[in-house]
């Protein structure tokens, strides 16, 4: 009864920021289990090395395109290509994110604006104008890239938490809007993995922290996220929206 609760065979995934990191083995979890995915970010090297090696071996179609999503008219364009090139998307995972820490009396309109128009307002732009084809066939996955630091906070990290903070609340009011047409809207809220964009900002005695707050004392590791990404991205997440799952190694139980 349950062996095909997690089978994405002729569905197609699109995963933001799916060149490296959380991305890459969320979109490698989709090819496995028999979606069709597409990734996109701003580096065509990375991005074929990966398509590539996500692919190998496996039935099903796996293309990449570049995309800045900080620059307000990709994600439309995004999707249409999708669209044109695949005629559906069944999962979409937003993924790309960044970080600019500021103090905050010393944040910048320059980069407040980026990094909301990357976390945030681009999220919403590739989600709304992928929404009407999901809703038309009755079955759709949204799932956001959201962050511990949506959850709790961390100093200089005021636009990076305010948009992860940002996604927790849209996912809610998203997944109302949706769930009458069968799409599931969902955050999922890693704690620290060891990917370029967390370890390019630390400095030893930083990850060290990390390391020791957790429960399980250690950072995770990207292909831990692809259980969730399965659950949230497939049958098996049916019942589940307007939620946000944490995948932190136990450290918001940790209050010290
Ligand atoms: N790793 C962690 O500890 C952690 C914790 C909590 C949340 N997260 C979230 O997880 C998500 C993935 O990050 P990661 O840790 O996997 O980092 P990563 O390895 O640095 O991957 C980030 C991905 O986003 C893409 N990207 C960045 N800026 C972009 C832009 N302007 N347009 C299009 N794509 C862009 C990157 O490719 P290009 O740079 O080539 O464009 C890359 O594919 C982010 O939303 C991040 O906030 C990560």
């Amino acid at each position: 009864m349950y062996e095909k609760i997690f089978d994405l065979t002729g569905r197609t995934a699109l995963v933001t920021g799916g060149s490296r990191g959380l991305g890459k083995a969320m979109a490698r979890a989709y090819a496995e289990h028999g979606a069709n995915v597409l990734i996109c970010s701003r580096n065509e090297d990375e991005l074929k090395a990966a398509a590539t090696e996500i692919g190998d071996c496996l039935p099903v179609r796996v293309e990449w395109m570049t995309a800045d999503l900080a620059d307000r008219k990709e994600p439309q364009r995004v999707a249409e290509e999708a669209l044109k090139r695949f005629g559906r998307v069944d999962v979409l995972v937003n993924n790309a994110g960044g970080n600019q820490p500021q103090r905050a009396d010393q944040i910048t309109d320059e980069a407040w604006d980026r990094i909301i128009e990357l976390n945030l307002s681009g999220i919403m732009r590739l989600t709304r104008a992928l929404l009407p084809q999901m809703m038309e066939r009755g079955w759709g996955r949204v799932i956001h890239t959201s962050s511990v630091l949506g959850l709790g906070g961390k100093k200089e990290r005021n636009v990076y938490s305010a948009t992860k903070a940002a996604l927790v609340g849209m996912a809610r009011s998203s997944a109302l809007d949706l769930g009458p047409y069968g799409v599931t809207v969902n955050c999922i809220a890693p704690g620290p993995f060891l990917t370029e964009l967390p370890l390019g900002l630390l400095n030893d005695e930083q990850k060290q922290q990390f390391t020791e707050r957790t429960a399980l004392k250690r950072w995770g590791r990207p292909e831990e996220i692809a259980g969730v990404a399965l659950l949230l991205g497939t049958d098996a997440g049916s019942y589940i929206t307007g939620t946000t799952v944490l995948i932190d190694g136990g450290t918001l139980a940790n209050i010290l």
